[in-house]
């Protein structure tokens, strides 16, 4: 079939990558190195082997362009990998638009999101260094569904810090963790002292992915046959999803197109990463392609944080990396998109974005609900929030490229769905959600407390 007649485009499982594409080996400023958050100096691995097994502090730092993925690995992706790539024929004939719209469905895991693409690599190299329990935090409570089922599948337990926001909003996520013999708890909470502490000053709370992160550490360092996992940011995760991007390249030869623009919702940065960094190589030949992350104006860290050394949680626990920051301490509104409640961003996507390798933009509640609604009475597929912010972004530029008559190719990570966001959902039909948009005050207040790096 040509390009204009396939809806599905599908790869064979013999296709899932044998690698994960590592974005360090291409960049043209390398990332600032980590800092020990108590000396001040250059992190070394040692620093890091409380909480991460060996195996993946290498990839953290690894400068090779390529890292194999173990065949263990790629059996399980067998089972939803590799993901569809839709073309959104519908969503396009609603927006009377010239562009071709495609979208990279990661709601087909079993989890109903691209986290589980990060979970099974991690859950397996921990297992393999003999761990057997795992925390971590989550805020939509997708990272922690994925966990929880990962650690099942190689026998291990699983305890997920819930920030409380989500999990008043999302009750089922509970259930599902649960489901999978994971315990789930809300953070903060009465079980650590960054909790109790938390609870004591601020008993209204609703809780962030910072002091879920500080309380999973905090767990985990007490015990040795524990190490935490984290659902996004660090450089291994962003590593282990560019197996969408790498597909996503494949199937588009499929059809033989190339995109104009790739765009991804960005929380911590993970799918965003995933399905952008295959294409930097290409970028970097000179390729024309635009590379679009999309986050909430209620958390704008890439457009409104800082270039600096931050911490990645509220306590001050994990290393400082220098990433666009909000500031560790700063609290986002209760949006309906947890995912996306965190103050800073990846470090090498925030270095690629200071390279102006990467674009970014901050979209509103709203306009991410009225645009998740077309796109579900569109295409049918309910969508994640956070991957709603992303269909803002897509939808904004098919209306341009109408009004330039110009026909691009926009290409589009769909994270996630959303059949356990229905609260969301509903808030926003019953017209009780609000746009929120922090003041530069706001900012520039939150800032002033950013730790001292000399
Ligand atoms: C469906 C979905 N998309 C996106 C995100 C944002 O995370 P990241 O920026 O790491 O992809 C989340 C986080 O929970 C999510 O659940």
């Amino acid at each position: 079939m040509s390009r204009d007649e396939l809806t599905k485009i599908i790869l064979p499982e013999d296709k899932i990558p044998k690698f994960w594409y590592n974005v360090q080996a291409d960049m043209p400023n390398p990332l600032a190195p980590g800092l020990n958050p108590k000396t001040q100096k250059a992190l070394t691995p040692d620093d890091l082997t409380p909480i991460f097994p060996k195996s993946l502090i290498e990839q953290e730092v690894s400068t090779e362009r390529f890292i194999e993925i173990p065949q263990e690995v790629r059996e399980i992706y067998q089972q939803w990998r590799p993901s569809p790539l839709f073309r959104a024929r519908r969503l396009e004939k609603a927006l009377a638009t010239p562009c071709r719209i495609y979208y990279k469905y990661e709601g087909v895991s079993p989890v109903g999101s691209h986290k589980l693409n990060s979970a099974i690599p991690q859950v397996y190299f921990n297992k393999a260094a003999g761990i057997k329990r795992l925390t971590t935090e989550t805020g939509a409570g997708q990272w922690g569904t994925a966990l929880a089922l990962a650690t099942k599948m190689f026998d291990m337990e699983c305890t997920v810090y819930m920030v409380r926001i989500s999990f008043k909003q999302k009750p089922y996520r509970r259930v599902f963790m649960e489901t999978y013999g994971a315990e789930c708890i809300a953070s903060p909470s009465e079980k650590t002292r960054i909790g109790k502490d938390i609870l004591a000053k601020y008993p209204e709370t609703p809780g962030t992915l910072g002091i879920a992160i500080s309380e999973a550490i905090e767990d985990a360092v007490q015990r040795d046959d524990t190490n935490y996992a984290l659902g996004s940011v660090l450089n291994h995760v962003c590593l282990h999803q560019t197996i969408i991007g790498q597909e996503v390249k494949l199937q588009m030869e499929m059809v033989d197109d190339y995109p104009d623009v790739v765009i991804g919702c960005c929380g911590g940065g993970s799918n965003f990463a995933g399905i952008a960094f295959p294409f930097i190589p290409d970028k970097l030949k000179g390729k024309k392609v635009r590379l679009v992350g999309v986050e909430p104006a209620a958390c704008p860290s890439l457009t409104k944080g800082k270039f600096v050394y931050d911490y990645c949680d509220v306590e001050g626990l994990t290393p400082l990396l220098k990433m666009y920051t909000l500031g560790s301490n700063f609290t986002p509104a209760g949006i309906h998109a947890g995912g996306l409640r965190y103050h800073g961003s990846s470090p090498i996507l925030s270095q690629l974005y200071h390279d102006r390798l990467l674009e970014a933009t901050a979209v509103k509640q709203k306009e991410v609900f009225e645009a998740a609604v077309l796109f579900a009475q569109t295409e049918g597929i309910l969508p994640a929030p956070e991957s709603a912010h992303a269909i803002r972004a897509v939808v904004d530029e098919a209306l341009a490229g109408k009004e330039e008559g110009v026909a691009k190719s926009i290409v589009f990570n769909l994270s996630g769905h959303g059949h356990l966001d229905l609260s969301a959902y509903e808030s926003y039909h019953s017209g009780e959600i609000e746009d929120v948009v922090i003041t530069e005050e706001t900012i520039q207040n939150n800032l002033k407390n950013l730790p001292q790096v000399d």
